[in-house]
């Protein structure tokens, strides 16, 4: 089923180059940017995105990180694209991550693993995160010329 995700380019992966190349291996799979903002994450939103870890010791760190220079926002869509690009991540921490992967690729550190994607396990999290980066109209409805070979 085609639906849409979060994506975010981290601090440590706009410092290091890196947008172009993860925007590359994201529109060659076929997914559909929809969306993209290139900005600064405040304290208050930071606190919002990752409310889920506030009980974390890691938290402040994470925070501390994440609001530590600019990020590159985006909302990708296609058939089952928050597991998908979750797949394309790979694992949380880098020195797991599977070579191929974007973490495997391009990190060695948990706390500079380069991109976020929405937690495809964590119901609803896509639409969440999309709502607290973007206002409805900055979603642009348009269909790629090559969806009808990208889908049966
Ligand atoms: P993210 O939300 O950033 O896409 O990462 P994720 O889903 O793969 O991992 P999550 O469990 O949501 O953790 C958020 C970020 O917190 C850092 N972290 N540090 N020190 C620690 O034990 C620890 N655990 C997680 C990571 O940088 C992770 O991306
Ligand atoms: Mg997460």
């Amino acid at each position: 089923m085609s639906e849409r995700t979060f994506v975010m380019v981290k601090p440590d992966g706009v410092q290091r180059g890196l947008i172009g190349e993860i925007v590359s291996r994201l529109e060659e799979r076929g997914l559909k940017l929809v969306a993209g903002k290139f900005m600064q994450i405040d304290r208050d939103l930071a606190e919002d995105h990752y409310g889920e870890h506030e009980d974390k010791p890691f938290f402040d760190d994470l925070v501390g990180f994440i609001t530590s220079g600019p990020v590159f926002a985006m909302v990708w869509e296609g058939q089952d694209a928050t597991r998908q690009v979750r797949r394309m991540m790979g694992a949380t921490d880098p020195a797991d991550a599977q070579p191929g992967t974007i973490r495997g690729d391009y990190g060695l550190d948990l706390g500079r693993n380069v991109i976020h994607g929405s937690d495809h396990e964590d119901e609803g999290a896509n639409e969440r995160e999309i709502d607290l980066f973007f206002d409805e109209v900055e979603l642009v409805d348009y269909e790629r010329i090559d969806e009808t070979w990208l889908y049966e």
